[in-house]
């Protein structure tokens, strides 16, 4: 693979609710590192095709119409923004609605295919820490760190629940938490690149663990990785 080995690559997979993005923004402030959050990328390209008027349920995607689309990512303070043509998408693609669609066209080879290069792209600028759902085991299977995070079902719909109040949305649980079980399921189950831990990742269970826990917890192994302490 082409790929520019000479940056720090941290990743962090799991599935929705399991506190990837929280940590990841975490990790990349202490560490002063970019910070890759995958799955924004997928939910603007299911932005950018539901505008088009095509349906999650559809066999396949255009490669006209994706290569049309132009996403870009640039560095904001503590994550990064959205860009898609010329339009800042960063809050506009955080709706359940385009979540939903996002795993849904995440399951298609050529969606995937289309949001590869981007996503290596970042790793070629700066060190990064990456979160998503195939990023140790597709994307950066050379990352020098690996991590894959869950926690119980029950716990997870409870976290994204809380996130939709303070939204200012209403949402009801038992929806958030079967929408949640169907999207795993989705995730869990595609035939291409499926959310499932890479072979050379630590697992960490957050059930009963805290954001902060959770980072201190990565740093620690993260300097035993490396070898050595990074700063912050
Ligand atoms: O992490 P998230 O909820 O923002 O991701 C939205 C969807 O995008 C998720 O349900 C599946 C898909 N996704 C993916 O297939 N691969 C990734 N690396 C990240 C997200």
């Amino acid at each position: 693979m082409a790929q520019d080995r000479t940056f720090f690559v941290i990743t962090i997979d799991g599935p929705a609710g399991a506190g990837k993005t929280t940590i990841a923004r975490n990790l990349a402030q202490r560490l002063d590192f970019c910070m890759l959050d995958s799955g924004a990328l997928y939910r603007t390209l299911a932005l950018a095709l539901l505008r088009a008027g095509v349906k999650p349920e559809n066999q396949s995607v255009p490669a006209e119409l994706l290569e049309s689309i132009e996403i870009s990512v640039e560095p904001d303070i503590g994550g990064m923004r959205l860009m898609l043509q010329s339009e800042d998408v960063s809050l506009r693609i955080r709706s359940e609605e385009v979540g939903n669609a996002a795993s849904k066209f995440s399951a298609k080879p050529e969606v995937r295919k289309a949001l590869l290069d981007i996503q290596r792209a970042v790793a070629r600028k700066c060190d990064i820490v990456a979160e998503g759902r195939d990023m140790g085991a597709v994307v950066f299977p050379f990352a020098q760190a690996k991590f894959f995070i869950t926690a119980d079902p029950e716990e997870r719909a409870k976290r994204r629940y809380s996130e939709l109040m303070r939204k200012g949305e209403k949402p009801f649980y038992e929806q958030v938490l079967s929408d949640m079980a169907a999207r795993d399921q989705r995730d869990e189950t595609r035939a291409l690149a499926p959310m499932i831990p890479a072979d050379d990742a630590t697992i960490i269970d957050t059930t009963t663990l805290t954001p902060q826990d959770v980072t201190e917890r990565i740093l620690e192994r993260i300097e035993v990785i490396a070898g050595r302490a990074f700063k912050g």
